[in-house]
């Protein structure tokens, strides 16, 4: 075979000084992708969807209906039905049932029974739901959506 098809040998200095420098460059690329991911919170369960609840009747006057899996209580009152969120407005761990109202069990805020926040680091009161109606006369919650605190629909 000639010599001039042969693969051309890296001398080993280079080769160590190659492979120190895509190490190098690894790492940085690692780096960048991590810091662009700590902008995002991973502890945030997944919102946003409409959910269908069922129908008015199936929530009493005077009650208060979790809903685990939506991560929802819906508030049936004499103005209406109401949806509030039970995720955390601090880094969104679920809230559960309190004695004075709701609290957090990831950093330990609380919230009142209506979601005004009586104790950080949480920033803000949990969010109310918006409510409506399907044509079909089930009650339909927008997870994305928000509405000012108090905010009833009348069923
Ligand atoms: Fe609720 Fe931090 S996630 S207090």
């Amino acid at each position: 075979m000639p010599a001039r098809l042969a693969p051309e040998e890296i001398p080993r200095r280079d080769f160590l000084g190659l492979a120190g420098m895509a190490a190098a460059g690894l790492a940085i690329f690692g780096s960048i992708i991590g810091m662009a991911r700590l902008t995002k919170l991973s502890v945030l369960p997944e919102e946003g969807k409409k959910v269908r609840i069922g129908h008015p009747d199936d929530y009493p006057r005077g009650s208060e209906t979790m809903l685990k899996r939506q991560k929802i209580l819906i508030l049936s009152r004499d103005e209406g039905i109401a949806a509030l969120s039970l995720i955390c407005t601090h880094l969104g761990c679920v809230v559960s049932k309190a004695e004075e109202g709701f609290s957090c069990p990831c950093h330990g805020s609380k919230f009142g029974p209506e979601g005004a926040v009586l104790a950080g680091p949480a920033p803000r009161a949990l969010r109310w739901l918006p409510v409506s109606m399907a044509v079909d006369g089930r009650l339909v919650v927008d997870g994305k959506g928000e509405v000012p605190a108090g905010t009833f629909y009348a069923a």
